[in-house]
């Protein structure tokens, strides 16, 4: 068919645009490559193990669930796998979504009323930045990880406030200051929340569960398509947020519930994280520590500070980091280049993600290989 619509054109001059800047997306099937690129830190996603572990636990359950949550497409076990991962994530109350990104959307256009304001750090993630859009709340930014701004702009609000940070940045691999964060909020009766996807499981049961901290947060959410191996994810809080949610949180209800094997594999990737994740954790740490240390062999690799299993080697300029990440990707070793305007110009990378699954052997070659392109 050779139908040429109205809006071809300017999706083709979009395209073309993209294309010119050298940040064009395609998608890439990384079948036969070391991976350097998932979020699945335990290699949960690919064991074999693991995946019979849920096969043979949804044995009997349905493979849809039929409608939405508040029509026909509630369960026993969804509730029953809510009150669990409330336990496990030391909360109040849980309520799953599909996704961490229908999650943050549905949960700022429901929370951030027209007399609130959200401050949000200025690296957050899109789905929260898309959250905001759709509510009718003031929002700022503020300078990334920097407690002295975040304090500034505080000041300056008047009526309900929230602070939306990561727990684990997505692109740089850094922590937030977790508590003094909470603390800046206290004092300033604001509303922490905070998005703990990269941190799950890497921390037990989150960062700010390891810090302490569950009861300063207002709201975190956990997701599971990362660490966890599965997909879908969960707002933890209290029982009137999961009421809240329910009632108003527009991506909770105008959607089909997560199948019943859905609910299941998220469980059981709770589940196996609460059992094994100390062993994991010691592991994870190994692997990332060895790979700084190697990366410190190579001055010409400029890596940004980050002790999580997200390393970002920098090389500013779409063009370059494509290119090396292609590169990199023909030597056998995947990785995408995380380009502009997805981060700032000029921080342009090669986002390297560590995980349990690569030996010291496989990290060496690929410093090694990296290196040359630097
Ligand atoms: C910080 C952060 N929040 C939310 C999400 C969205 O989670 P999901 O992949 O489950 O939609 C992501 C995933 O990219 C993320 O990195």
């Amino acid at each position: 068919m050779n139908t040429d619509f109205p809006a071809d054109e300017f999706m083709r001059q979009a395209l073309q645009k993209r294309e010119s800047e050298g940040a064009l997306r395609k998608l890439h099937s990384p079948e036969g490559l070391i991976d350097f690129c998932s979020n699945d830190y335990y290699g949960l996603a690919h064991s074999p193990e693991f995946s019979a572990r849920v096969a043979a636990a949804a044995e009997g359950f349905n493979s849809g669930s039929g409608g939405s949550r508040l029509l026909v497409g509630n369960t026993a076990l969804a509730e029953e796998t809510e009150r669990e991962i409330a336990a496990i994530f030391k909360a109040d109350a849980a309520l799953i979504y599909s996704s961490g990104y229908a999650a943050n959307v549905g949960f700022f256009q429901a929370v951030a009323q027209r007399n609130a304001t959200v401050l949000y750090d200025e690296f957050i993630h899109a789905s929260v930045r898309d959250g905001i859009r759709l509510s009718t709340a003031k929002a700022h930014s503020f300078a990334h990880n920097d407690t002295d701004d975040l304090r500034r702009k505080l000041a300056r609000c008047s009526g309900l406030v929230f602070v939306a940070v990561e727990s684990v940045y997505s692109m740089d691999g850094d922590e937030a200051p977790l508590a003094e964060m909470a603390e800046c909020c206290r004092k300033a009766g604001a509303q922490l929340v905070v998005d703990e996807a990269h941190g799950t499981g890497v921390y037990f049961p989150g960062l700010t569960a390891e810090l302490g901290l569950t009861g300063e947060v207002f709201a975190r959410l956990h997701t599971f398509g990362k660490a966890g191996g599965v997909h879908g994810a969960a707002w933890l809080g209290s029982e009137l947020l999961r009421n809240y949610l329910i009632n108003f949180s527009r991506s909770f209800i105008y959607t089909t519930a997560p199948s019943p094997h859905s609910v299941i594999a998220l469980r059981e990737s709770c589940r196996f994280m609460q059992q094994n994740h100390g062993m994991l954790k010691l592991e994870l740490q190994q692997r990332i520590h060895f790979f700084r240390q190697t990366a410190a062999n190579y001055p010409q690799l400029h890596l940004l500070p980050s002790q999580s299993a997200i390393q970002a080697l920098l090389l500013p300029g779409n063009h370059k980091a494509r290119e090396v990440a292609e590169k990199l990707r023909s030597n056998g070793f995947d990785v995408r280049p995380v380009l502009a305007p997805t981060v700032p110009a000029g921080t342009e990378r090669i986002r390297v993600c560590i995980h349990t699954h690569n030996t010291e052997k496989e990290i060496n070659d690929f410093l090694k290989c990296a290196a040359l392109w630097f």
